[in-house]
């Protein structure tokens, strides 16, 4: 089972951080995970919250910011005084670093109520293009199916996965239409029946957030290809690693 670096290494740097993907290329992980939206200049940029204010020393909603007045913000020292000139960083910056550490990155689209699923997933797209980042580094994430049917026509070659909390009765329906590879739900509404079922459906499946060796053992057992975790270490250092 692969272990997924969550918003980078969200225990040991500050989350979405270039600092997260470094931390998560010197644990060895082969995978991030990152949640994307759009500043008001619709630069595509790397982080979770609708609002700046728990991850900078800035206030206000993400949305209203432009790309230059985000890249003023200090989003480290809210973790650590040691990662203060962290900033939000752009996509394109980020993916470019984690090609050149040969680190894959689940890319979550975060679409808040206000969001606009066709220009997020244009610029995300343009993103790609003009990076010319490799496809098979890359998976596509999220809880929106709009996002992920847009990327389908967009972007056909990246990976996709439907990202849901609870697994719908009709997930192999939504999967065959959606044309996605991938089931990325939270562990605690997974139950080994499902998780079979997904499997011989031949599916990939993916579990968040799971920050407890046992619980990720026991998903192992089941056949869950990859989890996202804040503490990919403890996997690491206790010799517990669930592969
Ligand atoms: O992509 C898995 C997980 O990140 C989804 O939840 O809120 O941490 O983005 P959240
Ligand atoms: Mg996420």
């Amino acid at each position: 089972m692969i272990l997924c670096g969550h918003r980078g290494v969200a225990s040991l740097a500050p989350e979405n951080t270039l600092a997260g993907l470094r931390e998560a290329h010197r644990l060895g992980l082969e995978w991030v995970e990152i949640d994307v939206q759009l500043t008001r200049d619709e630069q595509v940029v790397v982080a979770h919250d609708e609002k700046v204010n728990r991850c900078t020393n800035g206030k206000g909603w993400l949305r209203q910011f432009d790309r230059d007045e985000l890249s003023r913000l200090d989003a480290g020292s809210w973790f650590a005084p040691t990662f203060a000139d962290e900033r939000i960083p752009l996509l394109q910056d980020y993916l470019a670093l984690a090609a050149r550490l040969g680190i894959h990155v689940n890319i979550e689209l975060k679409l808040y109520p206000e969001d606009d699923a066709e220009r997020l997933c244009r610029r995300v797209s343009e993103v790609m293009t003009q990076g010319a980042f490799d496809q098979n580094m890359l998976l596509f994430s999220s809880f929106e199916p709009d996002c992920l049917r847009q990327l389908r026509v967009l972007q056909p070659d990246i990976d996709r996965a439907l990202l849901v909390e609870r697994i719908p009765d009709d997930w192999q329906t939504q999967l065959q239409q959606l044309k996605c590879t991938s089931l990325n739900c939270h562990h605690r509404h997974l139950s080994r029946a499902r998780a079979e079922a997904i499997k011989a459906a031949g599916y990939r499946l993916n579990c968040y957030t799971v920050n407890h060796t046992s619980k990720a053992a026991t998903l192992a057992a089941w056949g869950v290809d990859m989890i996202f975790t804040d503490t990919p270490q403890d996997y690491l250092t206790t010799g517990s690693r669930p592969c």
